[in-house]
């Protein structure tokens, strides 16, 4: 098989990019290694920056997601007992985010990639990248069953999450990793309740963090603070709801709907960032090549910016031979990717309770949680970073 840019990955970032490709007439193959269902099942972002939504409308795939995701204005943060409403709209001059599930997200672009006859291969073993160091072309090979397949292309990206074979088969001396890995998890849970808050509640509470989220107004996603030694088995659902109702404010935790749990799952915290993002004929985007922890909600909406940034540059490149975005594409996407992991950190240390935080180390963060309840540039700085900053 042969095409224009070979995919490795088919989340988020791997479909939208093959569907913006294809409707400026690039061929893409993605290779995914997991099936459809696997895919659509993992529960993962809620929370939709407006520049992800306008390329999800650009990539043809947004009708479901304008009629049924939601826009939210503003948000909660609960400290002390206390609910402090941070006004999206009104501190960025008009600015909001859309609640819609990535999972129906990845759905839409799977439907909109079988609309236009896009090729996405699933259960793909052993995806393998060759020759993208510039000495011939590149190339993919992958394994169905017994046979083993080859894809010849331009260029490849990796899309394929933090534990793909893009980011590993670039070499090590290249490569400079940063990492921080936060000595906590969070235990998420998705019922089919009405949502206990019309607008998300992040809430720092001495037990630990907790968040109240939603998918739609009879779908609710909780989350609260675990320990790296939590396992899903030590959370029944009982203990669960326990937990989540001794750390939310009077109000919420008297009239939150409980119910049982429909999925239940473990998420690690860490920041990390791999640069560069390019090596010779290989790109990454997305998780391949850095995460968050999910407190401010940046990591899709940070996957969306690099696909942003590699769908001009490739449409630059076939349409006007301008090789510019390809050769800036790594700077580019850093220079955002960097602010949303400022970004994320700022709020993982502003809204959890650290296991290893010292009497210094708290009293910081009250001062901050004051200062940020009682300044408007303080609050106006979360709300522009929340929104999601410009392209
Ligand atoms: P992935 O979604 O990881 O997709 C990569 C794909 O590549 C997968 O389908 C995988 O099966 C495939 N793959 C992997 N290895 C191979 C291989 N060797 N060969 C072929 N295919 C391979 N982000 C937000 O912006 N907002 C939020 O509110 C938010 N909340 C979150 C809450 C939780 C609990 C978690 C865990 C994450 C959250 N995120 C959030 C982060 C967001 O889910 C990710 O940033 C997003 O999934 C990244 O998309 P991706 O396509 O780059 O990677
Ligand atoms: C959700 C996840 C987040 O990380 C976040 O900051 C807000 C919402 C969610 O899954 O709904």
């Amino acid at each position: 098989m042969r095409t224009q840019v070979g995919i490795i990955g088919g989340g988020p970032s791997g479909l939208l990019l093959s569907q913006l490709l294809h409707l400026q007439g690039i061929d893409t193959v993605v290779l995914e290694r997991h099936s459809r269902d696997y895919v659509l099942g993992r529960i993962r972002a809620g929370v939709l920056e407006h520049g992800f939504a306008d390329l999800m409308r650009e990539a043809q795939v947004s009708d479901r997601m304008d009629a049924e995701g939601e826009i939210h204005d503003g948000f909660d943060i609960a400290y002390d007992g206390k609910r402090h409403r941070v006004d999206l709209k009104g501190l960025t001059g008009g600015n909001t985010v859309i609640v819609y599930g990535q999972t129906e997200l990845t759905r839409d672009l799977y439907e909109g990639r079988d609309r236009l006859g896009g090729v996405v291969v699933h259960n793909a073993e052993d995806v393998t990248p060759h020759a993208f160091d510039g000495n011939g072309s590149p190339y993919l090979t992958y394994r169905l069953g017994e046979a083993v397949h080859r894809v010849d292309c331009d260029f490849i990206v990796g899309c394929d999450g933090f534990h793909g074979v893009s980011r590993t088969s670039i070499p090590k001396d290249v490569l400079k990793e940063y990492e921080t890995v936060y000595p906590i998890g969070w235990l998420g849970v998705l019922s089919r309740t009405p949502p206990v808050s019309k607008e998300l509640i992040y809430v720092n509470h001495e037990r630990g963090f907790a968040l109240c989220s939603l998918r739609s107004q009879v779908l609710s996603r909780y989350y609260v603070q675990c320990t790296l030694d939590d396992s899903v088995e030590d959370w029944s659902d009982e203990r669960f709801w326990a937990e989540l109702i001794a750390r939310l404010p009077e109000d919420a935790a008297a009239t939150i709907v409980t119910g049982p749990s429909i999925e239940k799952s473990i998420a690690p915290l860490r920041s990390y960032v791999a640069e560069p993002m390019r090596y010779r004929n290989l790109f990454l985007a997305g998780d391949a090549a850095h995460i968050v922890p999910p407190t401010g909600a940046r990591g899709l909406n940070s996957a969306a910016s690099d696909i942003y940034y590699l769908y001009h540059a490739m449409v630059d490149h076939y349409r006007k031979g301008d090789p510019t975005g390809l050769d800036r594409y790594s700077e580019r996407a850093l220079a955002r990717v960097w602010k949303g992991q400022r970004f994320s950190w700022w709020m993982t240390r502003l809204l959890h309770r650290f296991p290893d935080a010292n009497d210094f180390d708290r009293r910081l963060q009250k001062t901050e949680l004051d200062y940020l309840f009682s300044s408007q540039a303080a609050m106006q700085s979360l709300a522009e970073n929340y929104v999601g900053l410009p392209f």
